[in-house]
């Protein structure tokens, strides 16, 4: 359903262009979720609104790469065209829902707006869709709900009301950035269930976006891991977390582990830091920080490559394994 192949996005910086993703490429399915995982910095908000081609102009500029979305190339539409595709064909749920609902509009009047395309439908029906629409979102009392403003919600329901509005035009293609991550724990795992339902019922494909490795193992089929703006490594979920390859991955997973299970563990961090940007060398994204790394690491970029279906890594010195 989803390709993107080759994306490259640049944000200028004091009058200096960094290249901020370097060549992301990755496929969805429809009915799959594909995790992105990395730590913070690691360009996974930054690819997610590359795909919304939401990159803040004139400091922000996709370079080059391409997004095809059931056969057809998003990036190189018009921006009138592409206003026909983004809200509709692909949607968004941001992290934070108290910044994207707006304060003086009742929930009603927003999630009308968001069915808009719908042309024909008068306002009685609009109303009723925009009812139905807080039924399917697990939100009670939906006829009076629409009246309320959203300081009146609780964050949890506000992050309903968001994804409410997202797959109010029935889209594709659904892109979930840190969706839980400004909500409490028992609150998160709600969403989480809510999202997986109505993505089986509308059969979208879906792009879930997190630093939690929790919520990936229990949501995601296949997982991208991220560093430095690439990817390093493609992999079905169980596989990655059984037997990960990339140096990069291996440390993520561990640190988490450690977390789990810190009975007799000292808790593992990745050494070092992720490096600023311009400070990466010529060579792979990882090499200062990595313990496999040799003499080539530094100058040349290893490629993805596959290792067995479904699976890649970029890197020169794997950990072992078959897959
Ligand atoms: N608007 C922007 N202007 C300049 N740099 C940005 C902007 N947005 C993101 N970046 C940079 O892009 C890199 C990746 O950021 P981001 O995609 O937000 O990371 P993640 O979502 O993985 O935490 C970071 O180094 C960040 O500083
Ligand atoms: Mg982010």
């Amino acid at each position: 359903m989803l390709q993107v192949k080759n994306l490259a996005t640049s944000f200028e910086i004091e009058g200096r262009w960094f290249q901020v993703l370097k060549g992301v490429s990755f496929e969805v399915a429809q009915g799959q979720t594909l995790g992105i995982i990395g730590e913070s910095g690691s360009g996974k908000s930054v690819t997610s609104l590359s795909l919304m081609r939401l990159i803040p102009k004139p400091w922000g500029r996709i370079d080059s790469g391409e997004v095809w979305l059931e056969g057809r190339e998003l990036l190189s539409l018009s921006p009138q065209a592409f206003r026909l595709v983004r809200g509709r064909e692909m949607a968004m749920v941001f992290q934070d829902p108290m910044t994207s609902l707006n304060p003086v509009l009742t929930i009603g009047a927003q999630l009308q707006e968001s069915l808009a395309w719908k042309a024909g439908a008068n306002g009685d029906q609009r109303r009723t869709l925009a009812e139905n629409l807080l039924r399917e979102v697990g939100i009670t009392d939906p006829a009076q709900r629409l009246e309320s403003y959203p300081h009146e919600l609780s964050g949890g329901m506000k992050q309903r009301v968001m994804i409410a509005m997202a797959i109010a035009a029935e889209p594709k293609l659904l892109i979930a950035d840190e969706p839980t991550t400004a909500l409490d724990v028992t609150i998160q795992a709600q969403i989480l269930a809510l999202l997986k339902e109505l993505q089986q019922k509308h059969k979208m494909a879906l792009i879930l976006i997190t630093h939690d490795l929790g919520v990936v193992s229990q949501t995601c089929n296949q997982v991208a891991v991220m560093y430095g703006g690439t990817l390093v490594e493609k992999a079905p979920t169980r596989t990655l977390f059984a037997n990960p390859r990339h140096p990069y991955s291996f440390g993520l997973i561990k640190s988490i582990q450690s977390l789990t299970w810190p009975q007799g563990n000292r808790l593992y961090t990745i050494p070092g830091q992720v490096p600023g940007l311009g400070q990466f060398g010529s060579g792979c994204v990882f090499v200062g920080r990595c313990d496999r790394a040799q003499e080539r690491c530094k100058t040349q970029v290893p490629p993805m490559t596959q290792t067995a279906p479904e699976r890649e890594v970029a890197c020169f010195y794997p950990l072992g394994g078959q897959t």
